[in-house]
């Protein structure tokens, strides 16, 4: 490991540094006015919602690190206390991009942008047209933390409204394989939510799961499961029985499985399929011929059951070996 306090690395290095970390950053995409009316759009991606009750966001509208100048979002938000937040998709990364550039305080970053300004219900400042996620909110709070160059100014704001396009739901829910959002990484590193990018991670047992130390060492000495496999295992409340297991092995054996085949081409084409119920089919089979892969070939079993978030089928599984070969 490298070892960074601020003081042992310049303000740009360790900038660099915090900005490679922390990541994937949220954008938000904030819309002010200034105290004469002029409209600024301008993205900031240390960012993020607080609370819901009452809903609080912040962004950080730092001092320019070349002069320790303020930023027009902060003097906009200083003097109108009024924005409007939203998200940013794949869609419009380019434009907001381009909305970042340093434009004089009078250059209106809707034009230059070509992101189109809709008016808002509760605040002045415009919405932008094209995010399907918007905020009309009120500044609470600035906090500020120093005066040089990069020093943060947290602008910390209440949501008085939410404008939410009506496609992006699935069953209630804002699909992220719908909305697509872009988060910011180091340097002019972007990452796009979608594809394999989204997945699930079922919420731990509300009872408490046996946890990773009771895990038994011939499960978690295998070199088959990786350490969120582990993780995902320990998160049941109890190990299956001696009866569950043997229960799970006659199921499996009597099963006539549509199709299946029993070889070791057949195992692997399952386990192309995620198919992990034939995959068990063939290992109990490789079990009991005493197959030199059984025991592997089980533990991949279990394996891509866990994968598929079957968690129970995955113990059964691991277990399974145990039980037959003892
Ligand atoms: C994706 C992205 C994220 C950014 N995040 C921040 C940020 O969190 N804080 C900040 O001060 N500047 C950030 N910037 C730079 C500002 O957008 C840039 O300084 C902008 O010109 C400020 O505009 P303003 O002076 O009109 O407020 C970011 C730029 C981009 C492209």
């Amino acid at each position: 490991m490298l070892h960074y306090k601020p003081e042992d690395i310049s303000v740009p290095e360790f900038h660099k540094l915090l900005l490679g970390g922390v990541g994937p950053r949220p954008i938000a995409l904030v819309s002010t006015l200034s105290a004469d009316g002029k409209k600024n759009l301008s993205p900031f991606s240390f960012f993020n919602a607080f609370g819901v009750n009452p809903p609080m966001i912040a962004f950080s509208p730092a001092r320019r690190g070349k002069d320790a100048s303020l930023k027009d979002t902060y003097n906009n938000l200083i003097a109108t206390k009024e924005c409007v937040v939203q998200s940013v998709t794949f869609s419009m990364v380019e434009q907001i991009s381009l909305a970042s550039t340093e434009y004089p305080a009078e250059i209106d970053e809707f034009i230059k942008s070509g992101l189109t300004p809709i008016d808002s219900d509760f605040v002045k400042p415009k919405r932008v047209k094209e995010s399907p996620f918007q905020m009309e909110c009120k500044l609470i709070e600035m906090k500020s933390y120093g005066e040089s160059g990069g020093s943060a100014n947290m602008a910390i704001c209440e949501v008085l409204k939410i404008h939410v396009a009506e496609d992006i739901f699935t069953n209630g829910l804002i699909d992220p394989k719908k909305i697509d959002l872009v988060g910011r990484m180091s340097g002019n590193f972007y990452c796009r939510a979608n594809g394999e990018a989204i997945f699930e991670v079922e919420k731990p047992i509300s009872k408490k799961g046996i946890g990773y130390d009771q895990l038994p060492d011939f499960i978690k000495h295998s070199h088959v499961f990786t350490a969120n496999n582990l993780a995902k295992l320990a998160n049941v409340e109890s190990i299956p029985s001696e009866k569950s297991v043997k229960d799970f092995i006659t199921e499996i054996a009597k099963e006539n499985f549509e199709g299946f085949e029993q070889s070791k081409e057949a195992f692997y084409r399952y386990q192309r399929l995620s198919n992990y119920k034939y995959m068990m089919k063939t290992a109990i089979k490789f079990i009991n011929e005493n197959h030199p892969k059984a025991k592997y070939f089980s533990e991949l079993a279990a394996k891509c059951a866990l994968e598929n978030n079957d968690t129970e089928f995955a113990w059964n599984a691991v277990l399974s070996y145990h039980h037959l070969v003892n």
